[in-house]
């Protein structure tokens, strides 16, 4: 297991943000109504920004935790909508949303609150939604003592066992890259129940 990680190549801030835009522009294209986990990268602007890609289109609601960054996001894009608000408990009703989009929020959330989480953005989706998302994982589920690591606290079949049940078919998952020894998993699903 060790040496099949060895293989997965190192990854840098710009890759990442890059693989954000190029996951937008594959999946989201024909997405209407879209939720988008944090407005981070909006605030933050720049090679970070996420404009260019259907995320930055009209039908993107931005659901961020962090007054500041509501505010400098806000400034910054008008025109949008970008709800200060919680991913734990999305403030929309079930089925209103075409795609959820998480990159990296997940893993800002307590861990035992995770699962929840995922629950939750399977409600928001109409059936036949799409579920993107990108999180910090350790294949092997070992732990950090660095409380500023956010990462999904098991190993990567951990992950597969919280997702199966939500999101049960249409589903897959494979590793974006690492960096200073954390792996980011990134992860396609399509609700197919009601
Ligand atoms: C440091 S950023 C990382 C994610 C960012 N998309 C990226 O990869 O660059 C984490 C963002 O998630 C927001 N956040 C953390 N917990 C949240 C929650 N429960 N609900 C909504 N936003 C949350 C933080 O305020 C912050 O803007």
């Amino acid at each position: 297991m060790m040496d099949l990680l060895s293989k997965i190549p190192e990854i840098g801030s710009m890759e990442i943000h890059e693989r954000y835009r190029q996951l937008a522009r594959e999946y989201l294209a024909d997405r209407a109504l879209i939720l988008k986990a944090d407005a981070y990268n909006e605030a933050s602007g720049g090679m970070r920004s996420l404009e260019d890609t259907p995320l930055g289109g009209d039908g993107t609601v931005y659901l961020e935790y962090d007054a500041g960054i509501v505010a400098t996001a806000k400034r910054k894009y008008p025109g949008k909508v970008i709800i200060r608000g919680d991913i734990r408990y999305p403030p929309f009703r079930s089925g209103t949303f075409d795609a959820v989009a998480d990159f990296s929020t997940l893993d800002h959330v307590p861990p035992e609150q995770m699962v929840q989480t995922i629950r939750e953005y399977a409600r928001c989706l109409k059936p036949r939604g799409q579920f993107i998302l990108t999180l910090w994982c350790d294949p092997v589920g070992r732990g950090t003592t660095d409380s500023k690591q956010y990462h999904w606290p098991g190993g990567l079949d951990s992950l597969w066992r919280a997702v199966l049940p939500v999101f049960p078919v249409s589903l897959w998952l494979t590793w974006l890259g690492q960096r200073d020894g954390f792996y980011m998993a990134e992860l396609v699903a399509d609700k197919w129940t009601s």
